[in-house]
């Protein structure tokens, strides 16, 4: 405490230098006029409220927080400017961004890095010096804004790649234990204690739930928005109970706050395993070094939000391909996917992804050293046991040689036949009973060429039922399809649809075909709210098969202009010919 307060008053001295024109090298550099510790008496308020709540420790340090963030945000901002983004004019969502909302809480959002991490000061100051230096800001600026350089205290550090968490640095010791506050609700906590399931079935990480063990993970509802620390920074952060103004038993606590304070991450396993994997050390996906080959950011939307790229000293991937459906991955507006059919993929509540157990694995180093099995299609020897494997996505069993039954054994192989006709696979999962399910329903489908053949689907269908709502965008976190049609990269998360999408479903006058590179294509449907239905044509094609599209392989087609106008009456049994005549909206496509 006593070298923070000692820092911030250095900075006082160095900001006047700053604002009397000291700085000889500005030019080209944003303004740092508002660079500054002075904050109003009412914030200064605030701050120690969120200090008694456990947000930091004391006032001091988290001004000095909120104006790192600050330089940050400028950061954040010259980034954006110097990379090439192509398209940005993302389709605005119907629902999605549910992380990365700006809080409510002015004060405490300006505290937040990315809109969910609490960061120490030293993790600021590593993230600061290492992109603005990628930048080429000079050390002198960095030294003049008040960042505390660590570089030189770490000789190994910029000669080559570090690992985003050397061994040690910022790992939780096994077990890892966890508790709640009197305040979160038993249905949050047996969410937090399936996602810990989860976890310790994907890894060699393993937890307990304790009240009292030091360190351990606490979960709270102490204020507004979805929050965390990120990495185990050691027992004296903080452990103020809401009676402290300051922390004066932080000391020894090792207390590591997770905030659930929103309906979006209060029960949901989507939001709450995202959280805890900022716990265990990882940041967002979307700040990976290499995102800008994947993503457009718009420079207005983004600069005041950080979505600043990490340096690969801060963030290490592994060798893991990126991927839009990353649990680590925010679907927040101002994003483009550059590969424009994952648009939709970004932002999914569908949990860890098989990329982010794959990171998580190697950041903690869990590896089977006399694995008893040989996996296949991309798995690898789970480290819980090592007996088992872990498999991309759709792949199940012991060995990834199955089809992965999902959540109630449904799914399908199927095969499909030669490129002049057309089988339509129509199904569905969920039912309309308008209530939102903890968990999601899934099923997957193989669909399956002769040796040398590729896979085409044509859409007809995807989405709700009639009469429900057609939730869009955002990571299709009611329902939706997923496509998977690439053979190299079907361990990473497809194409999510939320249904209905038009870059999805074929029309009469607009044929989408979706093709495979290989003699299998992948798809998964699932719900967490209400049904999800699914009609698309398939069959085989090869290099030699015409681009028109056979009879049978015709979409279904409204036959009346006013399709939507009618929905309504769609089941009307007085009214049979509204539904003969507008299939696609009614649902009534023949097979
Ligand atoms: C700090 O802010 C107050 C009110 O915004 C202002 O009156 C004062 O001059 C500022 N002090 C410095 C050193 O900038
Ligand atoms: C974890 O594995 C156990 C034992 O195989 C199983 O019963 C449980 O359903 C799994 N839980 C999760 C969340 O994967
Ligand atoms: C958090 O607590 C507040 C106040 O007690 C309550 O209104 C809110 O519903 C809680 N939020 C969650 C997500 O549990
Ligand atoms: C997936 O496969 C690709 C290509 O084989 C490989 O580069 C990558 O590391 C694999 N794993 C993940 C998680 O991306
Ligand atoms: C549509 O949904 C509403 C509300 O669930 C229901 O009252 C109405 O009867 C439904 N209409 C049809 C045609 O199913
Ligand atoms: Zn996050």
């Amino acid at each position: 405490m006593f070298r923070i307060i000692l820092l911030s008053s250095l900075f006082a001295l160095s900001l006047a230098a700053l604002l009397n024109g000291a700085l000889p090298d500005i030019n080209g550099l944003p303004d740092f006029s508002d660079i500054t510790d002075n904050v109003t008496d009412a914030v200064k308020s605030r701050m120690s409220d969120l200090a008694s709540k456990g947000i930091g420790r004391h006032v001091e340090e988290l001004i000095g927080i909120q104006k790192k963030l600050k330089i940050i945000n400028k950061i954040a901002g010259e980034q954006v400017k110097h990379v090439k983004h192509g398209n940005t004019n993302t389709p605005a969502a119907t629902d999605g961004d549910r992380l990365g909302k700006k809080n409510k809480d002015e004060v405490l959002d300006s505290l937040l890095f990315q809109g969910d991490m609490f960061l120490t000061e030293v993790q600021l100051d590593r993230i600061i010096e290492n992109t603005a230096q990628e930048l080429g800001w000079s050390k002198e600026v960095l030294t003049k804004l008040g960042v505390n350089s660590k570089k030189s205290l770490n000789p190994t550090r910029g000669k080559r790649q570090a690992i985003q968490h050397p061994p040690n640095d910022f790992h939780w010791a096994l077990p890892i234990s966890y508790y709640y506050d009197d305040n979160i609700p038993d249905v949050t906590r047996q969410v937090i204690r399936d996602t810990f399931a989860f976890y310790a079935n994907h890894t060699c990480l393993t937890f307990q739930e304790s009240a009292t063990a030091v360190p351990r993970i606490h979960f709270r509802n102490a204020t507004s928005g979805c929050f965390t620390y990120v990495g185990f920074l050691g027992n004296d952060w903080y452990g103020a109970p809401s009676s402290q103004t300051t922390c004066t038993i932080c000391q020894g606590a090792g207390l590591h706050p997770v905030n659930l304070g929103e309906w979006f991450c209060n029960n949901q396993f989507g939001s709450i395993s995202h959280e805890i994997f900022h716990a265990f050390g990882v940041f967002h996906h979307h700040s990976r070094s290499d995102r800008d080959d994947y993503l457009s950011l718009s420079a207005a939307n983004l600069a005041d939000k950080q979505f600043t790229r990490l340096t690969t000293s801060d963030s290490y991937n592994y060798g893991t391909m990126y991927d839009y459906g990353s649990v680590m991955h925010y679907g927040i507006d101002g994003m483009t996917a550059k590969e424009s059919l994952y648009q939709s993929t970004m932002g999914a509540g569908l949990g860890p992804q098989f990329g982010d157990i794959v990171l998580i694995n190697n950041q903690y180093q869990c590896f089977c050293q006399s694995a008893t099995v040989t996996c296949v299609n991309g798995g690898y020897p789970n480290p819980n046991g090592c007996n088992t494997c872990l498999c991309p996505g759709g792949y199940g069993g012991t060995t990834c040689s199955d089809r992965d039954p999902g959540t109630e054994n449904g799914g399908d192989t199927l095969q499909a036949t030669t490129s002049d006709s057309c089988l339509t696979l129509k199904t569905s999962i969920g039912n309309d009973d308008d209530i939102s399910n903890l968990y999601y329903q899934k099923s997957w489908f193989h669909i399956q060429a002769p040796a040398g053949k590729q896979v085409q689907l044509i859409f007809n269908k995807a989405g709700a039922s009639p009469n429900k709502t057609n939730h869009r965008g955002g990571g299709c976190n009611y329902r939706g399809v997923e496509v998977k049609l690439i053979s190299g990269q079907l361990n990473r998360t497809g194409t999510l649809f939320c249904g209905d999408d038009p870059a999805l479903v074929s029309t009469s006058s607009n044929f989408i075909p979706f093709t495979s590179d290989s003699n299998l294509a992948i798809l998964q449907i699932y719900t967490q709210l209400n049904k999800f239905n699914l009609e698309v044509k398939y069959r085989y094609v090869d290099s030699t098969t015409s681009p028109t599209l056979p009879g049978s392989c015709q979409p279904c087609q409204d036959k009346a202009s006013n399709c939507n106008d009618m929905a309504q009456y769609c089941t009307d049994p007085n009214n049979p010919q509204i539904a003969a005549s507008c299939p696609v909206t009614c649902g009534t496509c023949p097979t």
